[in-house]
């Protein structure tokens, strides 16, 4: 596979101790409670399963996958919900665990449709964060790291749906 891989923003190694960090940090903050993970497919996939081995709480997973009709790189805002929750979350702690945050379009749109159902909380955890890109405010809870705005591969995150399996994040190399 000759991957379009151009500079590694976040290796491997680095993913596992910020994931690990994270896991902690999450367990702590919901002791004693069972929260949902909401995880958005499909690029979600990779950091919600190292995610939740670094859990010492109990919780329950859930999927919802949207289409944000995307052109190739870029974000629309129109959010259509292709498969919703399998789970009632009403009373629920619920987490949503995302890949990416870029403009902040999708999920403000996904955390005001699951904002209508109840639940107790809800925060979010992102494993990265394009803030310089924001288009709308999003309370971010969890974050793993930022990245500057470049679009990025890897580790969940594809190009045209292809890439998600590589290990790190690295930056899309463009044609030349
Ligand atoms: P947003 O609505 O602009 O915040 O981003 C919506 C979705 O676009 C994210 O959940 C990702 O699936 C995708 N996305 C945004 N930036 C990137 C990137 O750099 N690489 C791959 N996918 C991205
Ligand atoms: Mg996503």
């Amino acid at each position: 596979m000759d991957a379009p891989v151009g500079e590694i923003l976040i290796t491997e190694e680095k993913i596992r101790e910020r994931v690990a960090q994270l896991g902690k940090e999450i367990s702590r903050d919901y002791k004693g409670k069972i929260p949902v993970l909401v995880n958005i497919l499909k690029g979600g996939i990779i950091f919600l399963s190292d995610l939740v081995r670094e859990m010492e709480v109990l919780h329950e997973i859930d999927f919802m996958s949207v289409s944000s009709y995307n052109s190739q790189t870029e974000s629309t805002g129109v959010v259509r919900i292709l498969a919703d929750l399998s789970i009632n979350i009403e009373g629920r702690d619920v987490i949503i665990v995302e890949d990416i945050v870029d403009s902040g379009l999708t999920l403000d749109y996904i955390r005001h449709i699951l904002q209508a159902r109840r639940p107790k909380s809800l925060r979010i955890c992102t494993l990265l964060d394009k803030r310089a890109r924001r288009e709308v405010a999003v309370p971010l809870d969890y974050v793993g790291f930022e990245i500057p705005d470049a679009f990025v591969i890897g580790y969940g995150l594809d190009y045209v749906q292809k890439y998600r399996n590589l290990p790190y994040v690295a930056v899309l190399k463009a044609n030349d």
